[in-house]
């Protein structure tokens, strides 16, 4: 079982990279290979064939192609997921993304959290025909919510993130023990 995490922010000091790590550290203790894909520095999207955009975005989709199951996260931008995230996953062929079990966080500044960006990632992430997991971590007051060490602060969040690196496996395996991954 090999689970990658695809973060939606480029900052350096990114709170949704914090928390897709927290996930992503209990998809491991659970006994999954893990790791990051990395969208920085990919092209935008023009709508040319995915296979025709030259090493950047194969190296990519190979990477999103070795992954059995995707943590995906993404700051809540303009009620939103980012711009970058849509655009990676723009850059995903038709077939990518379809069968994969994905697992869904994100963070906001405000109280009310990213439900709205969770909302669109299902969305998207059902239209290229993964299974996205019901479980999902809405990370209000993000700026406050890990410490400098990527802790979470907050009481239940840690235990909240891990809880969805840790079925993403299990389902995972389901799937894969059904031929579906
Ligand atoms: C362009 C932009 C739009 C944003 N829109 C919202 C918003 O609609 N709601 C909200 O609560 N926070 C909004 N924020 C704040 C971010 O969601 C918040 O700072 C987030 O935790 C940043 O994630 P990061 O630390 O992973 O980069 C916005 C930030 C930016 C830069």
């Amino acid at each position: 079982m090999r689970v990658l995490a695809v973060c939606g922010s480029l900052r350096p000091s990114s709170s949704t990279r914090s928390a897709l790590a927290v996930a992503l550290a209990a998809a491991g203790q659970r006994g999954a290979e893990v790791g990051w894909v990395d969208i920085s520095g990919l092209p935008w999207c023009d709508g040319r064939a995915v296979d025709a955009y030259g090493p950047r975005v194969d190296a990519f989709r190979a990477e999103v192609a070795s992954a059995d199951a995707l943590l995906l996260g993404s700051p809540e931008y303009h009620g939103s997921f980012t711009g970058v995230l849509k655009n990676a996953l723009d850059l995903c062929g038709p077939e990518d993304l379809r069968g994969k079990l994905i697992g869904l966080v994100a963070t906001a500044r405000g109280d009310a959290g990213a439900m709205n960006t969770l909302n669109h990632l299902r969305q998207v992430s059902r239209w290229v025909g993964a299974w996205v997991l019901p479980a999902q971590v809405s990370v209000p007051r993000a700026a406050d919510a890990f410490d400098a060490l990527g802790q979470a602060r907050r009481e239940g969040l840690g235990e909240e993130l891990a809880l969805l690196g840790t079925e993403l496996v299990r389902y995972g395996r389901l799937l894969a023990a059904d031929g579906a991954v």
